[in-house]
């Protein structure tokens, strides 16, 4: 059912330093820092032959990521983003499999502009899954 990786998002604290990590040391190609305040981040986004690494930094005071990084102070891997072709199809298989979606179970349009869903990490082997409609 899920298809490619499309991406794996890394929360860090500062990412200004996230990115000279991956430009300077890993020398990957990595986007201009891009805020997002509906979804509470900026983003700088690592291009990779096969993927993209996300680096998301908190943005104002009700961060999705903020409990994520005051347990992970120095970051860490915050999720996995999966291709799916039918999302409302996914998401009504994984719910008939027993997994459980993150909010209210609608998708809501992400931080690509597609609809994205979110699978509880409890679920799926300790890691938050993002389902991405493409
Ligand atoms: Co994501």
């Amino acid at each position: 059912m899920i298809g490619r990786l499309n991406h794996v998002a890394i929360a860090v604290p500062d990412l200004e330093a996230g990115a000279a990590v991956y430009r300077g040391m890993l020398g990957a190609e990595v986007s201009a820092p891009q805020a997002q305040p509906k979804h509470g981040v900026t983003v700088v986004f690592v291009k990779l032959p096969n993927t993209k690494i996300e680096l998301l930094e908190p943005l104002g005071e009700d961060s999705p990521i903020a409990a994520f990084l005051a347990r992970n102070p120095s970051g860490g891997m915050h999720h996995v983003c999966y291709e799916v072709d039918d999302i409302l199809a996914a998401r009504d298989h994984l719910v008939a499999e027993g997994a459980r979606v993150l909010g209210d179970g609608e998708p809501k349009i992400g931080a690509h502009d597609k609809p994205v869903l979110f699978l509880h990490p409890k679920d799926f082997c300790g890691t938050l899954v993002e389902l991405e409609q493409v």
